[in-house]
């Protein structure tokens, strides 16, 4: 059997698949893994580090494509690669069927078996495999770091002979992955954080963290049963609202992560509350890319209104390309290894395991 991967578009994605340390995991389980040429060459990572482990080099991604078992990407591939591939196939990756039906379609119709990871159960036997937290976990931290790189004042309170300089404030409105991780980071950097979530279980953990928890009065839980969060009721939204203005005249920092799986972002900053911070403040939209939890904020843009810079996020993950990759690779290889058996010496798609079920497409 032979794992594969190819190059993502550079332009568009700098995250690899598989890592020299994840390459030697893969081959330990019996598995030959080939790599086109220069794959992470972008990284600083050349094909010699490859090699030793004993990955094979294959001049052109046409080769790769058509002599892999199992090809794994971070991104859903392009009509070019997926003309290449041949029957049988399986891939993984991020595929993001929702916004890509076209391509999943052509790969379907080529007998292709296709896993998507963001479609992974949130249970504990595959919290290794879970894409989806390992990079929002990151986004949570570049957030942080981001906001700070364009924020004009200093972040923790320092006391000088010259004077007191005030700690900053940070409010983060969603307390998942993400967000607990900007808490974390902003608490870490000396700010004084404070998170809201339509989610009650949340304010343990922004506790935990030393984050002050604030919440809408007499608001019902919004918690389903898998742990996610249900769209807020209008009532809620306009409590929220009220909560918010306070909140907003307060901080100089806001980072929004607000998430309802499958739905757009919930828009949460209406145009008026954003312009009620100082100016010099900022807002970061980590949901950028699916709507934006806040008003003036575009994906890959900074808006300035009134002295407030909206920070629009896209495609954070190739700020920090390096730790991206390495545990996007690792959270490939546990799922590699849960689908390969080392008895029969292929890939098992066993359909009584939850994690395969979950993450396979079968229809568009
Ligand atoms: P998550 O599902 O773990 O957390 C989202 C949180 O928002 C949940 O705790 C949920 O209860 C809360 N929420 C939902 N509606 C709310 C509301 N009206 N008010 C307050 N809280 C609300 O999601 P995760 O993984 O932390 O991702 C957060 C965002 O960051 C997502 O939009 C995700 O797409 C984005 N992201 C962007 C990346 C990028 O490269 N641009 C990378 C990773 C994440």
């Amino acid at each position: 059997m032979i794992v594969g991967s190819i190059k993502e578009d550079l332009a568009l994605e700098k995250r690899v698949s598989i890592t020299p340390e994840t390459a030697k995991n893969i081959l330990g389980l019996g598995i030959k893994v080939c790599i086109e040429k220069n794959y992470a060459s972008h990284l600083g990572i050349e094909d010699n580090e490859y090699k030793q482990t004993g990955v094979e080099i294959r001049d052109t991604p046409s080769e790769v494509l058509k002599s892999s078992n199992l090809i794994i990407k971070v991104n859903c591939p392009t009509d070019d690669e997926i003309s290449i591939f041949k029957e049988n196939t399986i891939l993984v990756g991020m595929l993001n069927p929702s916004n890509n039906k076209n391509q999943i379609d052509k790969i379907i119709k080529k007998k292709i078996k296709i896993f998507s990871l963001e479609l992974l159960p949130r249970i504990t036997r595959a919290q290794s495999m879970d894409v989806l937290s390992s990079q929002s976990n990151l986004a949570g931290y570049r957030a942080v770091v981001d906001c700070v790189a364009e924020f004009e004042k200093a972040v923790p309170m320092m006391m000088t002979a010259a004077g007191t300089v005030p700690a900053a404030k940070v409010l983060v409105i969603g307390a998942g992955v993400a967000g607990l991780q900007a808490i974390a980071t902003a608490k870490r950097l000396g700010a004084i954080v404070s998170a809201t979530d339509v989610r009650a279980a949340s304010k343990e953990q922004v506790e935990s963290l030393g984050g002050k928890f604030l919440t809408v009065e007499q608001a019902e839980d919004m918690e389903t049963a898998g742990g996610y969060a249900k769209e807020a009721t209008d009532e809620y939204k306009k409590k929220q609202a009220e909560m918010m203005k306070e909140a907003l005249k307060k901080n100089d920092i806001v980072i929004c992560t607000a998430l309802i799986p499958g739905k757009p972002a919930p828009r949460i900053l209406t145009e008026d509350l954003v312009k009620l911070m100082k100016p010099g403040s900022i807002v970061y939209d980590l949901a950028a890319e699916q709507g934006g939890n806040s008003a003036y904020s575009e994906a890959g843009k900074i808006n300035t209104v009134q002295g407030i810079k909206v920070i629009g996020v896209k495609s954070l993950m190739n700020s920090l390309p390096l730790t991206a990759s390495s545990l996007y690779a690792k959270n490939l290889f546990s799922f590699i290894r849960n689908l390969y058996s080392r008895e029969k010496k292929d890939f098992n798609i066993n359909l009584e395991d939850e994690i395969i079920v979950k993450s396979l497409i079968e229809k568009v």
